[in-house]
């Protein structure tokens, strides 16, 4: 449930906080070292699981490259592919279209799954036969309409007729379903749904359709549905139904969702919940570089910490005292006390050479890069010197140098010199530096 694919992109290579019998393996599931941050981010992970977290929040504090965002890319994957996470860097509030608070709702409400458990009358059956009446179209005498039907489901236990109108005639048309194919008529709607094929009952040597069981039981039965949808797209869903222009011309692109929606779907979402029908499903809300964030999106966010139906949120940040963005004053992250009061937080370290060694070696297994030795030990190097995003960026323009020269593999050569071509971000700095202490002269 991510959203942006450079942030996928660069932790592809982690699965998990890579912890067995409890504890941290100094390499594994593509994590490597920062030993106490991920045990303590398998604390949290617990937590959540048990419910415990109400309330509060997760900071990961620590200098740039230290894995801050690789962890809780990795605490959701611990949590599962059924529990939503929505990431989100904190200069994101800041759009055009969209007001800040709306933007932040968006993504809470996106981080919150609702599993809908849903109880329908429905015939279920292997189509036998189909026998469908036409007749003119009442103002075209040229055309030929469905009026109506017969159609024959059977299962294991049974085989029944029904008689079938006009709609449901035109849905089995519209959906080309054939003798063979297995299918659900929903009792109060009418929907038709074709599951699949009945096995058996293929006789093509190539087909497109998904193979299924002849249905076992009576044709008219209750059946259980269960989805699960985020409290977004609940929301979008009853802000579409309630515009009428949305029915006559398709759904509209909903950019800001009224209040009230809000409010009924929580509603109605308490109630399902109250009766069984429903359960939540809370998830994580990442929100990366939260120093951007500003004061009236703190606030909010307290508060949203406060409300019943909040996700988990992480945030993560490299700043130590700096001014929280929309005031004067200076504070730890440059975020409002009573925000930092709810925050549990996590360190992350800098990495040893051999950490970082590790590090590249799973990065270059990642992206398909062979380095000889002496080419990981020069990107070593680089990386403590400089940066391990640094000498992690310098993989793929060194691959590309060596495959030019008709190399298998990427030496050093195409290591440093990819190193002069691409310079890092203190060099880059200081050059400019340099310039404009030139140019003041
Ligand atoms: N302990 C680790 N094990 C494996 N890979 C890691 C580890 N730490 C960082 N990485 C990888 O190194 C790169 C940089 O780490 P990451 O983006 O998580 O740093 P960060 O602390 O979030 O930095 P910033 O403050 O700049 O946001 C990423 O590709 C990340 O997946
Ligand atoms: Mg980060």
């Amino acid at each position: 449930m991510m959203k942006s694919g450079e942030r996928i992109g660069v932790h592809s290579h982690i699965k998990g906080l890579g912890i067995r019998n409890n504890e941290p393996l100094p390499v594994a599931d593509g994590l490597v070292g920062q030993i106490e941050a991920r045990r303590a981010a398998w604390l949290v992970v617990q937590l959540i699981k048990a419910g415990k977290m109400a309330g509060r929040a997760i900071l990961l504090v620590g200098p740039p490259g230290t894995g801050k965002t690789a962890i809780a890319v990795a605490i959701a994957r611990e949590l599962g592919p059924e529990t939503p996470f929505m990431a989100l860097s904190g200069s994101e509030i800041y759009s055009a279209e969209l007001k800040k608070t709306e933007v932040l709702m968006q993504a809470l409400r996106k981080s919150i799954g609702v599993r809908i458990r849903e109880r329908r009358w429905i015939y279920e059956g292997v189509v036998d036969k189909v026998d469908y009446k036409f007749d003119r179209h009442p103002l075209n005498p040229y055309v030929q309409v469905p009026v109506g039907g017969t159609i024959t489901l059977r299962t294991e236990k049974e085989t029944r007729s029904l008689r079938v109108d006009s709609n449901i005639v035109y849905q089995l048309l519209q959906k080309g379903v054939e003798e063979g194919d297995v299918i659900w008529i929903d009792e109060e709607t009418g929907r038709v749904t074709r599951v699949g094929r009945a096995k058996g009952a293929a006789n093509y040597d190539v087909g497109v359709r998904e193979l299924v069981d002849v249905p076992s039981g009576p044709v008219y039965k209750e059946k259980e549905f269960v989805y699960t949808l985020t409290l977004h797209q609940l929301d979008e869903m009853h802000a579409r139904s309630e515009s009428l222009l949305s029915l006559i011309f398709g759904a509209p692109e909903y950019r800001e969702i009224p209040p009230d929606v809000r409010a009924k779907v929580d509603k109605t979402v308490k109630e399902w919940v109250d009766s069984g029908r429903a359960e939540l499903i809370p998830g994580v809300l990442f929100i990366d570089d939260a120093h951007m964030l500003d004061i009236e999106a703190f606030s909010f966010l307290s508060r949203a910490m406060e409300s019943e139906l909040s996700p988990i949120i992480i945030l993560a940040t490299n700043r130590g005292f700096t001014k929280i963005r929309g005031t004067d004053v200076e504070a730890p992250h440059g975020m409002p006390l009573d925000l930092l009061d709810r925050l549990l937080i996590i360190k992350t370290k800098p990495y040893t050479a051999d950490e970082i060694r590790e590090i590249l070696k799973i990065r270059a297994k990642e992206e398909g890069v062979t380095l000889d030795e002496q080419a990981l030990e020069e990107l070593v190097r680089l990386g403590t010197e400089r940066s391990l995003r640094y000498a992690a960026h310098l993989l793929a323009p060194a691959k590309i140098l060596a495959e030019q020269r008709g190399k298998s593999s990427v030496g050093v050569e195409e290591v440093r010199e990819v190193s002069t071509l691409f310079i890092s971000t203190r060099e880059s700095a200081q050059y400019l530096k340099e310039f404009e202490e030139k140019m003041l002269k």
